[in-house]
C-alpha cells in the first residue's frame, strides 16, 4: 500500500479536486483505492453524497486517528490511500504527511500561491517526505504558467503534464463523478489519466485490481 497526502495549506488550490479525480482514475487503471478525508469541510464525502457509481471507500477521520488507521492499511489489499487534508496548517496535516510516500502539493501559478506552498514544504522537507508539485487551474498556455514551473522544478518534482482550468473538473465533483468519468474523452481526463500514470510510475505500488476492495473501517 502506497499513501498518498494531498497538502498545502492555501485554500482552494485543487487538493480535493485532484484527489477525487486521481483516486477515480487509479480505479480505471486497475488499482484499489480509498479515501481518507482529513477536512471536516467534507468536499469528499459531500461528493460521495452525490455519487450514484460504486467505490471508492471513504472513511473521514482526525488527527488522533491517521497512524493507526494508516497502519492498519499498510498490511491491507489497497494499493493505494489517497488523503485529502484541509487547507489550514493542523496537527492533522503534519500527521497525514508524516503518513505518506509521496506529497502531492496542489498550486495555482500565481505569485500569491507559489509563495503559500512555503510553509508546507519546510513541513515535508523536515519529515523527509517524497513530494511533487502539480500546477492546477493553469491557463491552457502562458508565460506565467513557464515561469512558475521553472521555478517549482527548481525546488523539487514537476510531472509532466499541468491540470488546465476546466470546467469540467467543477462539473465533475458536483454530480459525484472523477472528470474521467465525467467525459472520458475531454482534454481534463486526458491531463488526469497522464498525471495517474505519472504519480504511479513514481509510487509503483503492485496493481492488485483483481482483489475486492474492502471496507476501510474493516481493512
Ligand atoms: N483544474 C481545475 N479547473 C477548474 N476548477 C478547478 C480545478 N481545480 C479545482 N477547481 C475548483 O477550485 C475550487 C477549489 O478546489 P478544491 O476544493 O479542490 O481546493 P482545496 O485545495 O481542496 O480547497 P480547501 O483548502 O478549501 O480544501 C473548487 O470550486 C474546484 O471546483
Ligand atoms: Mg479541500
Amino acid at each position: 500500500m502506497k499513501a498518498l497526502t494531498f497538502v498545502t495549506q492555501k485554500g482552494g488550490s485543487g487538493k480535493s479536486t485532484l484527489c477525487i479525480s486521481l483516486a477515480v482514475a487509479a480505479r480505471e487503471a486497475g488499482h484499489t483505492v480509498c479515501i481518507l478525508e482529513m477536512d471536516r469541510q467534507a468536499t469528499v464525502s459531500d461528493w460521495l453524497d452525490h455519487r450514484t457509481v460504486d467505490g471508492p471507500e471513504v472513511a473521514q477521520i482526525d488527527a488522533t486517528q491517521i497512524d493507526a488507521v494508516i497502519e492498519r492499511l499498510r498490511e491491507s489489499a489497497y494499493d493505494y490511500v489517497f488523503i485529502d487534508t484541509p487547507g489550514v496548517d493542523s496537527t492533522g496535516t503534519l500527521s497525514a504527511i508524516r503518513a505518506a510516500d509521496l506529497c502531492i502539493i496542489p498550486c495555482r501559478p500565481t505569485p500569491a500561491d507559489l509563495r503559500a506552498f512555503k510553509p508546507t514544504l519546510a513541513a515535508v522537507y523536515r519529515l523527509e517526505k517524497r513530494f511533487a508539485f502539480v500546477l492546477n487551474q493553469t491557463p491552457p498556455r502562458s508565460y506565467r504558467v513557464r515561469d512558475a514551473a521553472d521555478g517549482l522544478a527548481v525546488l523539487g518534482v514537476l510531472p509532466d503534464v499541468n491540470i488546465v482550468a476546466r470546467t469540467d473538473h467543477q462539473d465533475a465533483i458536483g454530480l459525484g463523478l472523477g472528470v474521467t468519468e465525467l467525459n472520458p474523452k475531454g482534454q481534463a481526463a486526458d491531463e488526469v489519466r497522464r498525471l495517474w500514470a505519472w504519480i504511479a510510475r513514481r509510487t509503483q505500488a503492485p496493481r492488485q485490481g483483481q482483489r475486492t476492495e474492502r471496507h476501510v473501517q474493516a481493512a
